[in-house]
This record gives structure tokens, sequence and C-alpha cells, in this order.
């Protein structure tokens, strides 16, 4: 069975977790902290669960996603992700972050300073553009007239065809928006951002299928 290998495991990258293990999947959880400080989270997610160091996340991982704050980038192992699919969820906040100059020009992309980090590794932008409640109310089966869909970007075609099968089974359709560079169209600010699928003030959420995001991809080209 597929695991799944976190480097982060806060609000996206726990709920994503939960929804691996629902889904099937192996998971192996780390922070920038000891693993122990994720017994209770791994506890709770029960016994596809384990927590590790993010090297050790990422060497497990046959998918690995990255969810921390932006700013953290430069410390994620880049050796043992070489060759494998990287779910970046990561958004560019500079009240977060601090300022980071080349993000500030737009001369390049939150994703793009992720995937020159790691050099090797498939990048692949992905659950970047929904609140994390959302994100755990909204998932779906297969064929449902409400499955909404989450946009990826990546310049990868088979760690895309990683990333899809993995939306897919935890509950989504998946609007492949092209690639890395596409991300852009779906970036903090966008029409895909967030408010289609409710945001925080709608915390049950507001289902978006593929035509829904397809249109606010389509906007951000506007
Ligand atoms: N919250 C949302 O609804 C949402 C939605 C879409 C995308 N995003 C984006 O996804 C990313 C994660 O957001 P979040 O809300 O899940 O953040 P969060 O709740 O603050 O969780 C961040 C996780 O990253 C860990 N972490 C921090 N620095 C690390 C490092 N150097 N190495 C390994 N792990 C590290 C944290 O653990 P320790 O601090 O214990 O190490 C924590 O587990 C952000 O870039 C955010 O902008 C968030």
């Amino acid at each position: 069975m597929t695991t799944v290998g976190f480097i982060g495991a806060g609000r996206i990258g726990g709920t994503l977790a939960r929804l691996a293990v629902e889904a099937g999947y192996n998971v192996v959880l780390s922070n920038s902290r000891t693993p122990k400080t994720l017994n209770d989270q791994v506890a709770a997610l029960g016994e596809k669960a384990r927590a590790g160091t993010p090297t050790e996340a990422a060497t497990a991982g046959d998918i690995v996603v990255v969810s921390i704050p932006l700013r953290a980038y430069p410390t994620v192992p880049v050796e043992p992700l070489i060759g494998k699919p990287v779910l970046d969820t990561c958004n560019y906040y500079p009240q977060r972050d601090g300022q980071i100059a080349v993000l500030d020009t737009d001369s390049t992309t939150s994703s793009h300073l992720m995937a020159k980090h790691l050099i090797g590794a498939h990048v692949v932008k992905a659950f970047n553009n929904i609140y994390f409640k959302n994100l755990a109310s909204l998932p779906r089966p297969a064929g449902a007239p409400d499955r909404s869909a989450l946009p990826i970007a990546g310049d990868d075609e088979s760690a895309k065809a990683a990333a899809t099968t993995f939306i897919n089974a935890i509950g989504y359709d998946v609007v492949d928006a092209g690639p890395l560079e596409a991300g852009r169209m779906f970036q903090v600010g966008t029409p895909a951002y967030v408010a289609p699928y409710g945001g925080p003030d709608n915390e049950a959420g507001t289902p978006a299928g593929t035509d829904t995001i397809r249109a606010a991809l389509q906007a951000a080209k506007q």
C-alpha cells in the first residue's frame, strides 16, 4: 500500500493525513520538533500512522506532502525526495513568512522556490487553495454530483498522475491547470483561492465542481 509522507502535520497536513488514512494509505508524520510531539496525533490516526523526522517521512513516502510555513522551505530535506512526487500546499503570507523579495516582485512563485530547493523532486502544487475545514468537510465519493475539484500544477506528468490518484482517493476530482507556472492561477488572491469552497466563514463548505474551478482558473487569466 502506498505511503504518504508528511513534512508538516498542522491544519492542512493533519487534515490530509486523516483523509489519507481513511482512504487506506499509510502515513508518516513529521514536524520541526521531535517525533514524540506527534504521539497524540498518531494515536488518533491509528495503526496506519507513525511519526518520524522530516527525513524519515520523506524517505518513507511514495508521495510526500510538504505543508509548512513557506519561510521554512529551505529546511525540507532534499536527497530523500529525489525522483518523488512532492505535493506543495504552501502559500506566501509576508506577515507570517517575512518578505521574500522574488515573490514580492512576482519574478517567481512559491512553488518554484520549493522546486528550486528540491533538486530532482517532482513538485506538484496542490491543496494550497482550500481552507482546511473545507478540505475536511467536502470529500465525496467518485461520481457524486456534489463532488468538489482541486486544481494541481506541475511539470512532471507522472507526478501529476500520482497526485491525481491520491486526490481522487481522498474524495476530490482534479483539474490539471498545467505546468508549475500555472500555479499562479490558484495562488493567494486569485478567484480560485479559498472562496469557491466557502472559506473560514463557511466551515461546512460549498461544493465546487470541475466546471466551477475551471471557470475560476480561467478568470485568473483575464
Ligand atoms: N490553514 C489552511 O487552511 C491552509 C490552506 C491551504 C494552504 N495552507 C498553507 O499550507 C501550509 C501549512 O499551513 P497550515 O495551516 O497547515 O499550518 P500550521 O497549522 O501552522 O502547520 C504547520 C506544520 O508545519 C510544521 N513545521 C513548521 N516548520 C517546519 C519545518 N521546518 N519542518 C517540518 N515541519 C515544520 C509545524 O509543526 P511544528 O511547528 O510543531 O514544527 C506544523 O505541523 C502553509 O504554507 C499555508 O499557507 C494553509
